[in-house]
C-alpha cells in the first residue's frame, strides 16, 4: 500500500513511517516542522534531540533499511498538498498534521486562532484534494478521545444516535462537548468529515484516541530513531509530564483532585492500532468511527503508579496535586466503547506500569539537557488566564 502522512515528524507520525515502511507499505511524509518551532517558542524542547527530517529519512535506510520520502510543505497550502498527493496517488492519507496541544491553544486570542485555522484548513484541504484526485482514497484522521469530553453515558463508537425531542425522533451526530479550543476544532473537524462523507461519499477513519505514553516501539532500535518526546505544562501529555518530574526530582502534579479519567494507549499499540486500521479500511464510502484507548486510569492513579515505579528504581518521589488550570470535571463517569480494534486483531501489548519503567530509563541519560527546561514543566496556562510571563 501507498501511504501519504500529514504531520510525519511529529511524535506519532514518526514511528508511524518506520512501522509501516516496515512492513512493506510505501511512505510518503509531509510536515511543515511547526511543533518543533512552537515548543521552544514555550521555552521548551523535546526530551531527545532530534535529527533533521533528511537525517531522519537516512538513518532510517542505514539502520532499518527502509525508503521514506519526506517533503517540508505546510497542509494548510493546499496547491502544495495537491500537487503531491496527486504525483504519488496515496491508497490511504494519514491525518496528524495539526496543532495538537490543549493549553497551547489556549494561551491566547493569537494561539486560539492558530489552532482554529491550521487544523480546520488542513482537513478541508485534504477533503478537496481527494475529491479531485480519487475519492476513494481512505483518510486515517486522527481525532481525540477529548471530543467527547466526560459525559455521564457510554462513549459510543458510532457517527449517530437516535433521539427522541417532543415526542419525535431523529439521528444526530453523537454529542460531543470539549474542554479546550484544541479539542474543539477536533469535534468541527469530525463533523466536517462527515458530511464530506455524506456529500461526497469519501472513505474516512476518525479514530478518537487517548493520550499517547511511551519512548518506544519495535522499530525505534537506535537513538537516531527517536521519535519526539515532550514534556513541558504545554506541551507535555501526563504520563509522560509525570516520568520527567521523577527523573528530575520534582513533585509529581496532578491537577486539582487528580479523578480526571481518561483511556490511555502506548506509543507502541498506537502504532499497532493505526497499521490494522490502515491494513482494513472500512467499505469505500463508510464513515467509521474507533475509540482508540487501552487501559483507563485517573490522573492520580497515574502519579501513584510512576512513584511506585520510580521508587523501585531508587528515587525520592512525592506527589503534590497542584490548582487545576483547566475547566473540567475532576471526578465523573466514563466508559468507552471499543470493539472496532478487537474485532480487526488488536491485542495491545503493552502495560502502563512496564511502559512507565522503560520511559524513566530512557530519560535518564538525558537528566542534564532535562534541567535546562525544569521551569516549564509546572502548569503556567490556565484556562481563564491564558499563559502568565509568556
Ligand atoms: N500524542 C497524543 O497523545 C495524541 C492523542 C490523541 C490525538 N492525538 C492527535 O494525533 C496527531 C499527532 O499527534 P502527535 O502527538 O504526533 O503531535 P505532533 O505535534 O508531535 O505531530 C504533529 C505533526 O504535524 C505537523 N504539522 C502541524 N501542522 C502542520 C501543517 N499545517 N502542515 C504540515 N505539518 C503540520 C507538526 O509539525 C508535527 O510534526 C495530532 O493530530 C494530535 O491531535 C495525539
Amino acid at each position: 500500500m501507498k501511504v501519504l502522512i500529514l504531520g510525519i515528524d511529529g511524535y506519532l507520525g514518526w514511528p508511524l513511517a518506520l512501522r509501516l515502511a516496515k512492513r512493506g507499505h510505501e511512505v510518503i511524509g509531509i510536515d511543515n516542522l511547526y511543533t518543533r518551532n512552537a515548543v521552544k517558542e514555550v521555552g521548551s524542547d523535546s526530551a531527545f534531540p532530534l535529527p533533521d527530517p533528511e537525517e531522519r529519512v537516512s538513518f532510517a535506510k542505514k539502520i532499518l533499511d527502509v525508503d521514506i520520502t519526506f517533503y517540508k510543505a505546510d497542509v494548510k497550502d493546499f496547491y502544495k498538498l495537491h500537487e503531491i498527493i496527486q504525483r504519488h496517488k496515496p491508497d490511504a492519507i494519514v491525518h496528524f498534521a495539526e496543532q495538537r496541544s490543549a493549553p497551547y491553544s489556549m494561551i491566547d486570542v493569537d494561539h486560539a486562532n492558530y489552532t482554529f485555522i491550521n487544523n480546520l484548513t488542513s482537513t478541508i484541504n485534504l477533503i478537496y484534494s481527494i475529491i479531485k484526485v480519487d475519492p476513494n482514497v481512505h483518510i486515517l484522521k486522527m481525532g481525540t478521545m477529548g471530543e467527547y469530553g466526560t459525559p455521564n453515558y457510554d462513549i459510543l463508537e458510532r457517527p449517530f444516535v437516535e433521539v427522541e425531542i417532543n415526542g419525535k425522533k431523529d439521528k444526530i451526530p453523537f454529542p460531543k462537548w470539549a474542554s479546550s479550543w484544541y479539542h474543539w476544532s477536533k469535534v468541527y473537524d469530525s463533523y466536517n468529515l462527515l458530511w464530506a462523507n455524506q456529500v461526497w461519499g469519501i472513505t474516512i477513519t476518525d479514530i478518537m484516541q487517548g493520550p499517547v505514553y511511551g519512548t518506544r516501539t519495535e522499530e525505534i532500535i537506535d537513538d537516531k530513531l527517536r521519535t519526539r518526546f515532550d514534556f513541558d505544562e504545554v506541551w507535555g501529555t501526563v504520563v509522560n509530564r509525570y516520568c520527567v518530574e521523577a527523573v528530575l526530582g520534582l513533585p509529581l502534579t496532578p491537577y486539582g483532585k487528580g479523578g480526571q479519567t481518561r483511556g490511555f494507549i502506548s506509543l507502541e499499540d498506537s502504532m499497532q492500532a493505526l497499521t490494522l486500521l490502515l491494513e482494513n479500511p472500512p467499505k469505500q464510502g463508510e464513515y467509521r468511527v474507533v475509540n482508540q484507548i487501552h487501559e483507563v486510569y485517573s490522573v492520580m492513579q497515574i502519579a501513584q503508579m510512576v512513584k511506585e515505579v520510580g521508587e523501585s528504581l531508587g528515587m525520592k518521589i512525592n506527589i503534590q496535586n497542584v490548582k487545576n488550570p483547566r475547566i473540567e470535571k475532576e471526578e465523573h463517569y466514563y466508559n468507552v466503547e471499543t470493539n472496532i480494534l478487537p474485532s480487526l486483531g488488536f491485542r495491545p501489548k503493552k502495560k502502563m506500569k512496564d511502559e512507565i519503567k522503560f520511559i524513566i530509563e530512557d530519560l535518564i541519560p538525558f537528566k542534564s539537557r532535562l534541567e535546562n527546561f525544569k521551569r516549564v514543566v509546572m502548569p503556567k496556562t490556565d484556562w481563564r488566564k491564558g499563559r502568565e510571563n509568556k
